[in-house]
C-alpha cells in the first residue's frame, strides 16, 4: 500500500505542471528548442537555425527578417520594437530597445489643424506618421552581443524568401485586396491582385536585404537604402532626416523586473509601458486567491478588472520615453498594496473616479510577437512592429519595405486619445528624437533562474492584459500552455469604462459582472500570444488560434 502511495506521488511529482488530464488543448512538445510565431515559413526559418547549431538569438534575428518578407503586415525592416534576452550562461535577462525615433523636425504639434485639432490622417497614413526604423540595428545588435552568426548567414533564408517567392496565402491575398490602394510591390508586375497559390517574389527588398547582409547596417542607415528613405521623405513631405539615421542606436536596457507567487518576471521597460503595467497589475493581485475564486469566474475578473483600470490610468499620466521623461517607481510592492485597498469587492469602480476622460475606441490589428528557446536554455521574446497593419502603406520605392506609422502612438495633443483609445499625457508629447510610448510587453518568466515561460503579444493596447492573462493562467490556474494561450481574454483599459471581453464568456458570469457595474461589450479577439513553457527540460509551444501561426520544437 504504501508502494502504491509512493509510486502515485512519484508520478504526480513527475508529471509536467503543464500536462493536466482535464484539458481539452494541448501545445506541442519537443526537447532540442522550440520556436513559435505567427506565420508558418518563419518558424520554420528559425528552427532550421537551431538544428544547424545556431543558438536562439541567431533564430530569433532570422525570424524577423524573415517575417520582414513572408507577413509584410507586421513583420518589417521599416518599424521597430522590443527584443528581451534570457542568457542562460549569466542567468541574465537584458532587453534590446529598437524603437523609432521622432525625427529631429518632429514638433509637438506636428499633426493638429488649423483648428487645433488632431489631423488622424497625417498621423497615420502619411510620410510624416512614419519614425526612425529600428529594427534592422536592433536585430543586428541582438546578433552581433549574444548570437553566434554572422549578419550574411542569418539574412539568407529572408534573401532566399524574398528572390525566390513563396507562395501566397488566401490570407495574405485577401490582405493585399483589402488595403486600397495596395501598394505596388504587393501586385503582380501586370497590375492584377495576387490570388492564393501564386508567387509572390519581392526583387526590391531581396536587393536590399542583400545589400544589409553585404555592408552591415551601414547600408541602412548611412549608405544606399538611407539615400532612398531621405529621398522617399523628400519626395512626400516626410521629415527623416540622412542625420536622423546616421543617430539611430538600438540600446539595450535593463528589463522591468518583479516578482509573483515565487516567480521572476521580466518584461520590456520603458519606453515601452508593458512591463511596468504588467509587474503594476500582478503585484495588485498577488494577494487575492486567484486560483480559489477560479478562471474567468466573475469574482476573478471583477478584482482583475479594478487592476487593470488603475495601471491604465496611471499609464496615461506617467509612462514616456525614459530619456525623456522621469517615470516614478509604479512597480513597487507597497504602491501595489495602496492601488489595492480603494478596491470594493462588490462595485466596480468608474473609471471617472479613478482620472476624468471619454475616449474613444479603435480597433486595429497589427503588431506581431514570437518567441524562441534553445537546447541550452537562451530564450529570445521578440515583439515588433509598424503599428497599424501594413503601417503608414507607405513605400519606400526602390528598397521595397514599407514604413512604420509609429508617430501615432505620441500622444499628438495630450489628453486626446491615440488609436487605441488611449490617452497619453505630456510625458508623451513628441519631441525630436525621442522614442514614442508603446504597449509591447515581450516577457520572459524565471522559475529557479530558467526561462519557465515565453510570451508575448501583438494587439495594441490589448498586449499588456494579454500578456497579464497568459502569466496568470500558467502560475494560477495551472493549465497547460496551449489551454492558458486558447482562453477566452478580457480587457479594460481604464478608458473607456467598458469591459471588453472576447466571444465565449459564459452568460451566467457577465451577468454577474454586470450586477457588480461593469459594462461589458464582446469585440473582436484579443491578441496572438506566441508562447513557449519550459518544465523539467521539455519544451512546449503553442502557437495562437486568433492568428493561426505555427509551433515547431525538434
Ligand atoms: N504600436 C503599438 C505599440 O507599440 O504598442
Amino acid at each position: 500500500m504504501k508502494n502504491i502511495a509512493l509510486i502515485i506521488l512519484f508520478i504526480l511529482i513527475s508529471l509536467p505542471a503543464i500536462a493536466s488530464p482535464q484539458e481539452i488543448f494541448y501545445p506541442i512538445e519537443a526537447q532540442n528548442g522550440m520556436v513559435v510565431t505567427s506565420e508558418p515559413i518563419a518558424t520554420q526559418i528559425g528552427i532550421n537555425i537551431l538544428k544547424l547549431g545556431g543558438n536562439a538569438i541567431d533564430a530569433a534575428v532570422a525570424v524577423g527578417f524573415a517575417m520582414a518578407v513572408t507577413y509584410p503586415r507586421a513583420g518589417n525592416i521599416g518599424g521597430g520594437g522590443f527584443m528581451l534576452i534570457h542568457s542562460a550562461k549569466t542567468g541574465q535577462v537584458v532587453t534590446i530597445d529598437y524603437r523609432e525615433t521622432a525625427p529631429a523636425l518632429a514638433h509637438r504639434d506636428m499633426f493638429l489643424n488649423k483648428a487645433g485639432e488632431v489631423d488622424n490622417q497625417l498621423s497615420r497614413f502619411s510620410h510624416l506618421a512614419a519614425g526612425v526604423p529600428g529594427t534592422v540595428a536592433g536585430l543586428a545588435l541582438a546578433l552581433e552581443k549574444y548570437g553566434s552568426l554572422s549578419l550574411a548567414e542569418v539574412l539568407a533564408p529572408a534573401i532566399q524568401l524574398a528572390e525566390q517567392g513563396f507562395v501566397v496565402t488566401p490570407k495574405l491575398s485577401r490582405e493585399f485586396k483589402n488595403l486600397s490602394p495596395t501598394p505596388t510591390i504587393f501586385l503582380k508586375p501586370d497590375g492584377n491582385f495576387y490570388e492564393a497559390g501564386d508567387i509572390l517574389i519581392q526583387t526590391y527588398l531581396a536587393k536590399t536585404l542583400k545589400l544589409i547582409a553585404k555592408q552591415g547596417i551601414k547600408a541602412f542607415y548611412q549608405g544606399e537604402i538611407a539615400e532612398l528613405i531621405v529621398k522617399e521623405m523628400q519626395a512626400h513631405g516626410g521629415l527623416i532626416s540622412k542625420t536622423d539615421l546616421a543617430h539611430y542606436k538600438a540600446v539595450i536596457r535593463k528589463p522591468v523586473h518583479g516578482t509573483y507567487r515565487g516567480y521572476d518576471i521580466y518584461s520590456m521597460s520603458p519606453p515601452s509601458s508593458g512591463g511596468v503595467h504588467i509587474v503594476q497589475m500582478l503585484n495588485m493581485l498577488e494577494n487575492d486567491d486567484i486560483a480559489t475564486s477560479g478562471h474567468n469566474s466573475a469574482t476573478t475578473i471583477h478584482i482583475m478588472t479594478e487592476a487593470m483600470k488603475r495601471a491604465y490610468a496611471d499609464r496615461s499620466k506617467y509612462l514616456g520615453d525614459p530619456d525623456f521623461v522621469t517615470i516614478p517607481d509604479l512597480t513597487s510592492k507597497n504602491y501595489a498594496a495602496q492601488l489595492r485597498a480603494k478596491f470594493n469587492l462588490s462595485q466596480a469602480t468608474t473609471s471617472e473616479d479613478i482620472l476624468p476622460g471619454t475616449p474613444p475606441t479603435y480597433e486595429s490589428d497589427e503588431t506581431t510577437h514570437y518567441s524562441v528557446v534553445d537546447k541550452a536554455g537562451n530564450a529570445v521574446s521578440n515583439t515588433y512592429t509598424l503599428n497599424f497593419s501594413y503601417g503608414s502603406r507607405k513605400v519606400v520605392q526602390g528598397a521595397g519595405f514599407l514604413l512604420n506609422n509609429e508617430m501615432d502612438d505620441f500622444s499628438a495633443k495630450p489628453g486626446v486619445p491615440n488609436a487605441y483609445g488611449l490617452i497619453g499625457g505630456t510625458a508623451n508629447a513628441i519631441e525630436p528624437n525621442k522614442r514614442m510610448l508603446s504597449s509591447m510587453s515581450p516577457t520572459i518568466v524565471l522559475k529557479d533562474g530558467k526561462a519557465f515561460l515565453v510570451t508575448g503579444s501583438p494587439g495594441g493596447s490589448r498586449i499588456i492584459t494579454t500578456t497579464l492573462q497568459v502569466i496568470m493562467n500558467v502560475i494560477d490556474h495551472q493549465m497547460n500552455l496551449q489551454t492558458a494561450v486558447n482562453a477566452v481574454r478580457i480587457h479594460h483599459q481604464w478608458l473607456p469604462d467598458e469591459l471588453r471581453v472576447e466571444k465565449g464568456l459564459n452568460l451566467d458570469t457577465m451577468q454577474l459582472l454586470k450586477a457588480r457595474g461593469h459594462r461589458i461589450v464582446i469585440k473582436n479577439p484579443m491578441g496572438a500570444a506566441s508562447s513557449i513553457l519550459v518544465d523539467k527540460n521539455i519544451f512546449y509551444g503553442a502557437a495562437d488560434p486568433r492568428r493561426g501561426g505555427l509551433a515547431l520544437g525538434f
